[in-house]
């Protein structure tokens, strides 16, 4: 790679991305007043938004999750990529050329997103022209086999890796890309004599990111395992633009589809999906060579969302064996916030979508998503399943496994639900049945994180009182008056040292400062949280708020003060009485002033 961006273009790169506009491609945005931002937060789950976006400032902050930071850092989090990485990605989304500074490695031309993706799109082209060819014909064989059709094979771009050791990678260097552009986009490896393609012999399904660019390839073996002894589906490696922890095969398809009707279907592979979607069942994804995970879930989430909730339907094709179903007793075990919207498709055969459209056609395939059941029920059904239930004994048992997963339902009003269900499938009475849960013990209580009390009115004063300086500097006139023991909470104390520690501060110098997670997401939290005034923030609000923290934390060190004077004998200790006495007179004065300016008297 080249060496490092020159400040200058960081800087331009970081002006000329909006953050409103940027996040916007991942999060929908509505106005929130004060000329704010806000959606649901593309770092945590939520129902309602707390993702706010200060289009004025740059910065963006969550007040659910704590994070924050700039157009930067939320790309850097979002994809995880360097920053490097992101800058490269932020100016290729406006055009605009970056300069290295010399010193780094200087080998070739700079590598970027665009490069990447176009050599994978001219990949995907080249794959699909190779399957037309005649010693593809075993190719075309197992799709045929699959019940896929030419129309079919071409919709999606499946494509056929000849068996050769070059052909791909020669066929990219004519068309002017790098070895090290090859190496990077994961299409070529390094052999013996030089670079190899990756893929060899095999079925070829490229990989669209969810904008639809072609980011990577599955591809399945065509020969026996004699001849290739790899495994049946090689994936992309993970790439600059590969990140198989966020990659949903199919999305792009299927992603209007997932808004529209407000359902996923989650099935197991490249054919499933194909499959999935020639029987109607438009809204299929697959994840690549991985499990899904959290990553994935918030992707589809997000498309889930209204401007406010989360409403819809997450459906898992799973397995109807021992795998599927430890996955959905882990339901019980996780945060359950998603719980009431995930429901599993199962086919008792133990058919997958692929097979089942071939065995017993597309509307069997759409039958088996609209079978589906909510996650808790497959779940208690499948515990259930191992008991032999037409025995007093079996029933017993069933029901003494059972009982403690229901007490883990953390939605009180789900339970007594499923104990009514519970006693209908063990044929048991509902009392019984119900007694059973509650003596399996109450379920731990979920715990909020501690977080600041903001129906402290002196808190709240305290942190008006930074925002005002972080926000709007200028006008903090009175800040270097504070008292010293102005802020009482710890964090504010703090940030207040930090903000004093220089002459000057933006926000991103202090966000260099902070030795914390914690202290970086106080900044940009009183950065973007919008002030509080009914109005606009006037020079009056401001003066008003400063005094009255003058005010409290005059009236704070005048009680330290008399409570010295207590202590102290007036007659041994003449001197020091008077002088501390001054003290307190002085400071009671100044606070009658601070009083009349925060009552706006003055
Ligand atoms: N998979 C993988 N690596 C493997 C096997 C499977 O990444 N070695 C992934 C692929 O995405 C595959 C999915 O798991 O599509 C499902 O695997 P499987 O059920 O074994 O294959 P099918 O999709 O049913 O395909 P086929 O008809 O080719 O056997
Ligand atoms: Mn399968």
């Amino acid at each position: 790679m080249a060496g490092r961006i020159k400040d200058t273009d960081v800087a331009y790169v970081r002006d000329h991305s909006p953050i409103d506009d940027v996040v916007g491609d991942y999060v929908q945005l509505k106005g929130a007043g004060g000329g704010q931002k806000k959606g649901l937060c593309p770092f945590h789950d939520e129902k309602s938004p707390s993702f706010h976006v200060t289009p004025s400032k740059g910065y963006f902050h969550c007040f659910g999750c704590q994070v924050g930071g700039d157009v930067i850092a939320f790309i850097m989090k979002l994809e995880h990529l360097t920053f490097t990485e992101t800058v490269e990605r932020l100016a290729d989304r406006i055009g605009y050329t970056l300069t290295y500074e010399a010193g780094g490695t200087t080998t070739g031309p700079s590598i970027n997103r665009s490069r990447l993706v176009a050599a994978n799109l001219a990949s995907a082209t080249y794959y699909q022209e190779q399957l037309q060819l005649p010693q593809a014909q075993h190719g075309r064989d197992f799709l045929t086999k699959r019940g896929f059709d030419r129309d079919a094979a071409k919709n999606f771009g499946v494509g056929y890796a000849p068996d050769e050791w070059d052909s791909l990678y020669k066929f990219l260097k004519g068309k002017g890309f790098t070895d090290e552009e090859l190496m990077l986009a994961g299409l070529v490896k390094e052999g013996t004599r030089g670079p190899i393609d990756r893929y060899r012999n095999r079925l070829i399904w490229p990989v669209k990111d969810i904008s639809g660019d072609v980011v990577g390839f599955g591809a399945r073996k065509l020969a026996s395992d004699d001849v290739d002894q790899g495994p049946k589906y090689l994936n992309s490696p993970e790439t600059p633009i590969y990140k198989k922890n966020q990659i949903l095969y199919g999305l792009d398809m299927a992603k209007k589809e997932i808004s529209k009707t407000r359902q996923v279907v989650i099935v197991e592979g490249y054919t499933d999906v194909m499959a999935a979607h020639l029987a109607g069942v438009t809204t299929a994804v697959a994840t690549c060579g991985t499990a899904f995970g959290d990553e994935h879930i918030r992707i589809i989430r997000r498309l889930l969302m209204d401007a406010d909730a989360f409403r819809g339907e997450v459906i898992f094709t799973f397995d109807g064996d021992a795998a599927g179903q430890k996955a959905a007793l882990r339901a019980f075990e996780d945060d359950q916030k998603f719980v009431a919207q995930t429901f599993v498709a199962v086919e008792k055969s133990g058919m997958d979508p692929c097979e089942l459209r071939q065995a017993n056609g597309d509307a069997a395939v759409r039958e088996l998503i609209a079978r589906r059941v909510p996650l808790f029920e497959f779940a208690i059904k499948s515990v259930i399943a191992a008991y032999d239930i037409s025995a007093p004994e079996g029933r017993v048992n069933a029901l003494n496994q059972v009982a403690p997963l229901i007490g883990k339902i953390r939605d009180a009003s789900l339970r007594p639900e499923y104990v009514r269900l519970l006693a209908g499938w063990l044929g048991m009475e509902v009392d019984i049945v119900a007694t059973a849960v509650k003596r399996s013990g109450s379920r731990a209580e979920s715990t909020q994180p501690s977080q600041v009390n903001l129906t402290d009115p002196i808190l709240v004063l305290e942190r008006e009182v930074l925002k005002v300086k972080l926000q709007i500097s200028d006008l903090a006139s009175s800040w270097v008056d504070l008292e010293p023991n102005a802020f009482s909470y710890p964090a504010y104390d703090s940030l207040r040292k930090l903000i004093d520690s220089a002459d000057t501060f933006t926000t991103e110098s202090l966000l260099e400062k902070c030795d914390s997670d914690e202290m970086k997401s106080l900044v940009t939290e009183l950065t973007v949280e919008p002030i509080r005034t009914d109005g606009e923030v006037s020079d009056r609000y401001i003066t008003s708020i400063f005094a009255r923290l003058r005010e409290v934390a005059l009236t704070r060190a005048i009680a330290e003060i008399k409570s010295t004077l207590q202590r102290l004998n007036p007659v041994e200790n003449d001197e020091q009485y008077q002088e501390i006495f001054g003290q307190l007179v002085a400071m009671e004065a100044a606070r009658r002033v601070q009083k009349e300016l925060a009552l706006g008297e003055a």
